[in-house]
């Protein structure tokens, strides 16, 4: 039977930080300092991202870029692995994105990267909990309560039809 199905999700639109709650304002002004460690001097788009773990810890991180270009890596992705070498295991609740060109805060939030998503979504599925995503520009802020709504058809290697 053919059925048409509809993945549209809410997200949450603020104008400026001080909307938030103060935990999340803190991990937006981590995420701000932490564009001073990026290293990008190829794109000069400095990316800093900022986690909030279940633990209480907040671990920061920026791109790292490399002469090489593929070889370099989002903040985001920095900040995950980076998490998960320093505390296994803790669950991630937040994550905050935030980038500046030219020493000015985008605009626009800047959404991740496909390929940090998937890598959110599986530190969000073996810490089964959801993982908070608030992506900042200087004119408005984005929420979304999961970012399991921001990859939907992820590719998962744990086949529950084949068991
Ligand atoms: N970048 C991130 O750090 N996070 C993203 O989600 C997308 C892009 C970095 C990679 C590169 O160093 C620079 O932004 C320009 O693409």
């Amino acid at each position: 039977m053919k059925v048409v199905k509809d993945l549209g999700f809410k997200f949450i639109e603020y104008s400026n930080k001080e909307e938030l709650n103060s935990e999340d304002i803190r991990l937006v002004d981590l995420a701000i300092d932490a564009q001073k460690t990026s290293y990008s001097p190829y794109s000069k788009f400095k990316v800093g991202a900022a986690l909030l773990l279940e633990n209480g810890e907040i671990i920061q991180g920026s791109n790292q870029e490399n002469g090489a270009y593929p070889s370099g890596l989002c903040a985001e992705r920095v900040a995950i692995f980076y998490a998960g070498a320093k505390f296994p295991g803790i669950p991630i609740k937040t994550i905050v994105i935030t980038a500046s060109f030219n020493n000015q805060l985008t605009i626009d939030p800047i959404p991740p990267c496909g390929a940090c998503r998937q890598v959110m979504i599986e530190s969000r599925n073996i810490g089964k909990k959801p993982i908070k995503v608030i992506m900042v520009g200087s004119q408005k802020i984005y929420e979304v309560e999961d970012v399991a709504l921001l990859l939907p058809f992820n590719f998962s290697n744990v086949n529950d039809a084949v068991k």
